[in-house]
């Protein structure tokens, strides 16, 4: 049986979240976790400073089920279903060692499967104390003198063959990646408060929904009750790429990415449950994660009074909402993505210096019932200068713009865009400033000396007008006189 457990499906860092929820309903306020590398005799420990266990307690934790999962529990504890440290543990590893200590004593138990599998009576062996030679992994807890260590020895599900020093350095990074994700409500001074350390180094909170970034979006909570209590959403809209710096843009996309990371971020009593789904919700099909809604992160809070309605499973990976509440999250749900998609598709949404002014925009985007299409705006100061001269060119200045409006490079932009490569360059971004002042003096003139606008208002209109409004600081230097520069200084 416990073979068959060990294909639950856990990765390292689920099953040491596992272990960490343990220590968090313990009341523990930190966490220390110890990879040691040694080939095949590697082993990992987890200590925390919890309330222990006596004799007794011990006993039970490490029989499989002992709790009922029908069973009501404290409102701040993480476990459900008396699995957990058995199946987290033995899906890393064949030897399983649980040391607590309450009121100064200290009690050992282990599992060892390969004494289980050897043994020929098919008997339970629960075994005392630690494999011998290995007495002295159980020092840390003495020394702190109260508290659990959980000892994984025989990592047989981890060093495989052909895995190197390297390669258990790399999984250190992964297990923090995820902890730093699953606990950061905790690890953020959160209350309670937590504090894990791997291999003496603190795991710093990694925050989904960037909250303390001044251009993210939230709603406001909204509090949604059900027959087995509140939930508690709040969707949040990230800033568009232009607005963080590639660290911040790395940093946020998070340990999955920033595609697998849309949608619900659910939460069990301020533990991360699932990182990004659209939990089976749509509008007649249900929705994929796509680029365009990237963006969207929705925070759904849970108490563990609801885990038969939302079908937890024991890894703590799944949920899945109760039917009831399908409507209401997918209405709020349908409004985050739909900001997403704005947020993600302007790039950087042309920004006005003046809120009150929109921006005059070169492209439009024109929904009809076939479907959208891109047009250039014929209002644009530089194609009105144009058309108002063209003459009898007006006809082959119209045909151009129309070939250029039907081969948009929809697809192609797309394609690059989603395949996470550098996002196109628009808006003279990278561009010498010659070469705008260039382009900007040819529609100054025009707007002055042909339309007879003051300068003044040539360059407030300039101020608001795409992609002008990226460079405030060129449209403030225009001369008064605009024949000043005669250069047009426009490439073919
Ligand atoms: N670090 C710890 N400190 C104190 N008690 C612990 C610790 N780890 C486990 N226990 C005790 O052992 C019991 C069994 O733990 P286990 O993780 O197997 O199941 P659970 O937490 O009850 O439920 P779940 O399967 O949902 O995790 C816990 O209910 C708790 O009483
Ligand atoms: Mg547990």
């Amino acid at each position: 049986m416990i073979e068959a457990l060990r294909g639950l499906g856990y990765l390292t860092g689920t099953a040491l979240a596992d272990i960490v929820d343990n220590s968090i309903s313990a009341q523990a306020q930190s966490v220390s976790m110890r990879f040691a590398w040694d080939g095949d005799a590697s082993h990992v420990a987890i200590l925390d400073d919890g309330v222990g266990m006596d004799a007794v307690e011990l006993d039970g934790a490490m029989r499989l089920g002992e709790r009922s999962p029908l069973e009501s529990r404290a409102a701040d504890d993480l476990g459900r279903f008396g699995l957990g440290l058995k199946t987290a543990s033995f899906s890393q590893c064949r030897r399983l060692t649980v040391a607590s200590m309450r009121d100064g004593s200290m009690n050992c138990l282990r599992w060892d499967l390969d004494v289980l599998a050897s043994s020929p009576d098919h008997g339970w062996h629960l075994l005392e104390g630690t494999e011998s030679g290995s007495e002295h992994l159980l020092e840390p807890l003495l020394a702190a003198g109260k508290g659990t260590l959980v000892l994984w020895e025989r990592l047989d599900r981890i060093v495989t063959p052909g895995f190197s020093e390297q390669n258990l350095l790399d999984l250190v990074d992964d297990v923090e990646r995820h902890l730093a994700m699953v606990f950061h409500r905790y690890l953020g001074g959160g209350h309670p408060s937590l504090q894990i350390f791997i291999n003496g180094r603190p795991v710093e909170p990694w925050d989904p929904f960037l909250r303390n970034h001044p251009a993210t979006w939230s709603s406001p909570v909204a509090r949604i009750s059900s027959p087995t209590g509140m939930v508690d959403v709040q969707c949040h809209v990230l800033p568009h790429k232009d607005h963080l710096t590639s660290q911040q843009e790395l940093s946020a996309a998070g340990p999955h990415g920033w595609t697998a990371q849309q949608g619900f971020h659910v939460y069990r009593n301020r533990r991360l449950l699932l990182a990004g789904s659209w939990l089976g919700l749509g509008q007649g099909r249900s929705w994929t994660k796509e680029e365009a809604h990237r963006l969207a992160r929705i925070r759904l809070d849970l108490r563990n009074s609801a885990d038969a309605d939302w079908k937890i499973d024991i890894r703590k990976s799944a949920a899945s909402p109760p039917v009831g509440l399908r409507p209401e999250l997918t209405r709020l749900a349908e409004d985050a993505r739909a900001r997403a998609r704005k947020v993600f598709a302007y790039r950087g949404q042309p920004r006005s210096v003046n809120p009150g002014r929109t921006v005059v925009q070169a492209w439009k985007a024109e929904h009809a019932p076939s479907g959208i299409r891109y047009r250039i705006d014929h209002e644009h100061p530089a194609v009105r200068a144009v058309l108002d001269d063209a003459g009898e060119l007006s006809g082959r200045i119209r045909a151009m713009l129309r070939v250029i409006q039907e081969t948009v490079p929809v697809q192609r932009i797309w394609l690059d865009t989603s395949e996470g490569r550098e996002a196109p360059r628009t808006g003279f971004a990278g561009e010498p400033s010659s070469e705008v002042q260039g382009v900007l003096m040819v529609i100054y003139r025009n707007l002055v000396v042909r339309k007879g606008m003051s300068p003044k208002l040539a360059r407030e209109q300039l101020l608001h007008t795409e992609p002008f409004n990226n460079c405030p600081d060129l449209v403030a230097a225009l001369p008064d006189d605009p024949q000043e520069a005669h250069d047009d200084g426009v490439g073919d």
